[in-house]
């Protein structure tokens, strides 16, 4: 290994901060490859502390001048390194001005103040805010800013910042200014900055006090057109916020800026979010159902950190959950709230499932509130994210919707304006309801997902039912030993007709029951049972665990068929399948015929029938498990195995349920103008659903069929269904469709990202060579993320059977991308390599070449924090 190692962080070392800040303020001259940044900061020192004052800072900055009261002082009174400032010798309060020069277009890394698309803008969270200028960049410094932003008029008309506009001007020739005023103490990971020539497009919301507040966003000119999703769903998420929580908008202006090189989703900036323009632009031609969705839960999300985030910020990085977890929970609501909440709560759990869960399962796995980090850009992570908003939705589960937001109350009225911890939130939640979270807080600093253990006991003659319980968490890197988690289980006791029934349980009679867990064993006792019970556990997967469930097939069929739960109904269909597939891959690996259960063929059949079920869930009911899903339950994966069951599962139900697809196709056909609403589009999926089994039962006519959709789709939604299909066959209409599909789309960059992804994702044969081939298509560009992750990403995390195929070319690939990535964009490079600190999960022939993979990436050279950190925890000891 060539690099050095890059030292750990750790939360245990938590200093408060030396100096404070009163004010600060920035001007910023902006030129593409020499912007001049000025800055004045009022310094106090915390009472009594005698440290030397630390400033952090980047490599790729020049310092140009340090200046205290207004001396300018050599370079022997500070002391600078690559990546700091440091002052000596300070009096308790003084004015630090510092200049700095920096390069935005040559900025690829997208952190701190950069290029993208003839636009500047800035990305600081983490820690971008040190690629500026010297500063202490840690989220407990709040101050308020104040920012003189100066460009030519002609490339930049627009300049904004966060905050008020107090005051817009003329400079020198062609020059102008624009300064802007937060009135709001922020860290500095919420500066932002953007200056260009951008289209407008402007609404107004009023607040439930009377505020008349101006919603613009921003966009690339021609894009005008549509932002009228994410308008809509911006002011729709203001009126929930007030609504649910209570919250309202604090200044007259909120400004949201879309940019295409972008490293995530979109940033919460006070006042001015940046966003990815993927989570933007959507209209009825050239977006999904599913990208409508992801636009609604982002502009929301982003909105909702005003109050979870902003107004109350994280202490330090590791409290990232405090804001991230909990503004996620809030955007699920919210979403919920908004359409199915039945069918939000699935995608959100096979969400879980699909990323987080093996994450907490391998090299990576870290507890919601992790305990150190190398690179904190790699802990934006979904155990940080999604495992983060089910503990919060835990803590609602416990308290109810009233108890949670007397929680929220008391949190925003202790903590405004300050920067806390999770414990924070957890006291503000217990103190609100007098209810004890010490052992629920566990949930926090244990990582692991827990496995639960379900027995059943049922005493006819004392109409007594018994459950035994037992948990356990496997030991994951740096906790060998768990403990047991207190876990609420919303539980339900069906009669035979699937009715709940009323049963008693510490004396209250209910049909329902919140049971909570603490002990690694314990007995849940019901009487006035009248008859042996089905079980209905975990109802609205109330806690992120995995079950080991008594069930036989029938019980799962039964359930199916009347859980009056919505998510365990799925559940149940879920969990049949996947014992299913299991099943046959256990026959596939003993080179046996892969044999069917005509049982689950009829109860997917009464599903098919099912007159009563919206076309949205009866779509989730009738997709398969994923193949990483079951990959999961197997200890040694076998995707070969996987894929195999799976794609002759999915031809015997096509083929036995043919007429009842073929009445779906034509009954869900819809004619008139496009339609977003949840209904609409859970017919076009139940549509697509359909189209995918009758194309699986009958492989000759499949590619006319695909084909024939793909030309009548006046949906993207429809199209992207019919090329996600097309993209498997190899057939002379796979080759027209994605060819017609780019002459039409080619200059439309988010199209172009499902039409590189489509292809990156296609089980045929040649799809490693079509994906090396499409990085030099001309739609392609390695500097833009969005790019790399539908290409890259798409391959590696999407295409498990090409990914991990035999020869170990997949992980070559990666290997090769990630050393090549890392020189550009370390976040993005690291992201990509998820799968293959998967390698203890397969064989040994494929984990000796994952880790090759690995190694090749660590001895490539000189490595940043971020691929480092990665690639030397997934590789091992
Ligand atoms: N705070 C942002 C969110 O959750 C995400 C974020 C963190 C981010 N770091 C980033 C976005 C870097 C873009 C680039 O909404
Ligand atoms: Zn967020």
């Amino acid at each position: 290994m060539k690099t050095i190692e890059p030292p750990v962080i750790r939360l245990q070392d938590y200093t408060a901060p030396a100096f404070l800040l009163d004010q600060v303020d920035l001007t910023f001259e902006l030129d593409p490859d020499r912007t001049i940044v000025t800055s004045k900061l009022a310094v106090r020192r915390q009472d009594g502390n005698a440290e030397a004052f630390h400033l952090d800072g980047d490599k790729d900055m020049t310092l140009l001048s340090v200046w205290i009261d207004g001396r300018e002082l050599n370079s022997d009174e500070y002391e600078l390194e690559e990546e700091s400032l440091t002052l000596h010798n300070l009096p308790d309060q003084f004015t630090l001005e510092i200049q700095t020069a920096i390069n935005p277009a040559a900025n690829t890394k997208l952190e701190g103040l950069y290029r993208s698309g003839g636009m500047y803008c800035t990305q600081c969270e983490a820690e971008g805010f040190r690629r500026i200028t010297f500063f202490p960049d840690r989220p407990d410094v709040m101050t308020r800013y104040r920012v003189k932003v100066c460009a030519p008029v002609d490339s930049c008309p627009i300049l904004l910042s966060n905050g008020n506009n107090v005051e817009t001007g003329e400079l020198r020739e062609g020059w102008h200014y624009a300064v802007w005023d937060d009135p709001f103490p922020k860290p500095s990971y919420l500066f932002a900055l953007v200056a260009g020539d951008l289209a407008m497009v402007e609404d107004h919301f009023t607040t439930r006090s009377g505020r008349d507040v101006t919603l613009r966003i921003f966009v690339e000119h021609g894009n005008e057109t549509r932002c009228d999703h994410a308008m809509d769903s911006l002011k729709r998420s203001m009126k929930w916020d007030e609504d649910r929580f209570g919250l309202e908008y604090d200044l007259d202006i909120f400004n949201i800026v879309a940019v295409s090189d972008f490293n995530m989703g979109a940033m919460e900036n006070k006042s001015l979010n940046v966003f990815n323009a993927k989570y933007i632009l959507a209209d009825a031609e050239t977006a999904t159902d599913s990208d409508f969705e992801l636009v609604e839960g982002i502009v929301a999300h982003e909105y909702f950190h005003n109050w979870t985030g902003n107004r109350v910020t994280c202490r330090d990085w590791f409290q990232l959950s405090l804001k991230e977890g909990l503004t996620v929970f809030r955007d699920q609501e919210f979403s919920a709230d908004q359409r199915s909440r039945a069918v939000k709560r699935i995608d959100d759990v096979r969400l879980l499932r699909a990323r987080q869960f093996p994450e907490d399962s391998g090299p990576l796995s870290h507890p919601v509130r992790p305990d150190s980090y190398i690179e904190i850009n790699n802990f934006y992570t979904a155990t940080v994210y999604e495992k983060g908003a089910e503990v919060i939705r835990m803590m609602h589960s416990l308290l109810g919707e009233e108890g949670f937001q007397k929680g929220m109350k008391l949190y925003f009225e202790r903590h405004d304006g300050q920067a806390v911890t999770c414990d924070d939130f957890a006291a503000a939640m217990a103190d609100a309801n007098d209810f004890d979270m010490s052992h629920f807080k566990r949930w926090y600093s244990q990582s692991g997902t827990p496995h639960v253990t379900v027995v059943e006991d049922y005493d006819a003659a004392a109409k007594r039912y018994t459950l035994t319980l037992s948990q356990e968490t496997r030991p994951t890197p740096g906790q060998e030993r768990k403990y047991p988690l207190h876990i609420p289980l919303r539980t339900a006791l069906l009669d035979s007709n699937g009715k709940d029934m009323a049963v008693s349980r510490r004396g209250r009679s209910a049909t329902e029951h919140l049971l909570q867990m603490e002990a690694d064993k314990q007995e849940f006792v019901f009487e006035d049972v009248a008859e042996k019970p089905v079980l209905s556990i975990n109802r609205d997967f109330t806690a992120p665990v995995v079950l080991h469930l008594p069930y036989d097939d029938a019980t799962r069929a039964f359930l199916m068929a009347h859980d009056n739960d919505a998510f365990n109904r799925w559940e149940a269909a879920q969990q049949y399948a996947s014992a299913l597939m299991l099943k046959m891959v256990g026959e596939y690996q003993a080179g046996k015929e892969l044999t069917v259960d005509p049982d689950f063929i009829a109860a997917m059949g009464r599903v098919v029938q099912d007159q009563e079920i919206d076309a949205s869930f009866k779509a989730l009911l009738l997709t398969l498990p994923s193949e990483e899903y079951v990959s999961e339950q197997m200890s040694v994966v076998d995707i070969d195995a996987i894929h195999a069951a799976r794609e002759k599962l999915r031809r015997a139900i096509g083929e036995a349920h043919q007429d009842g697809f073929k009445h779906i196709y034509d009954a869900t056909k819809q004619s008139g103008p496009f339609s977003n609403t949840p209904e609409a589009a859970g017919q076009r999926a139940l549509r697509n659903s359909a189209l995918a089994y009758l194309g699986a039962a009958d492989e000759k006519t499949a590619p006319a069929r695909l084909k024939d959709h793909f030309d009548t789709a006046d949906n993207m939604t429809d199209s992207v269904a019919a090329l996600r299909l097309l993209a498997d066959v190899t057939a002379p209409e796979h080759d027209r469709a994605f060819d017609i599909f780019l002459a039409k789309w080619k200059s439309n960059a988010q199209v172009m990202d499902k039409w590189l992804a489509l292809q990156a994702m296609s089980r045929r044969a040649d799809t490693l060579m079509q994906v090396r081939a499409l990085l030099d298509h001309p739609v392609f560009n390695i500097k833009n993320p969005n790019k790399v992750r539908a290409l890259v990403g798409a391959f590696c995390s999407a295409n498990p059977l090409r990914f991990h195929a035999a020869d170990g070319s997949g992980y070559d690939f990666l290997a090769e991308m990630v050393v090549k990535l890392d020189k550009i964009n370390p976040q993005v490079a690291a992201r990509l390599m998820g799968p293959l600190g998967q390698w203890r999960r397969f064989d040994e022939d494929r984990q000796r070449k994952m880790r090759s993979a690995l190694k090749a990436i660590l001895d490539s050279g000189e490595l940043s924090r971020d691929v480092f950190e990665i690639a030397s925890k997934s590789y091992g000891e």
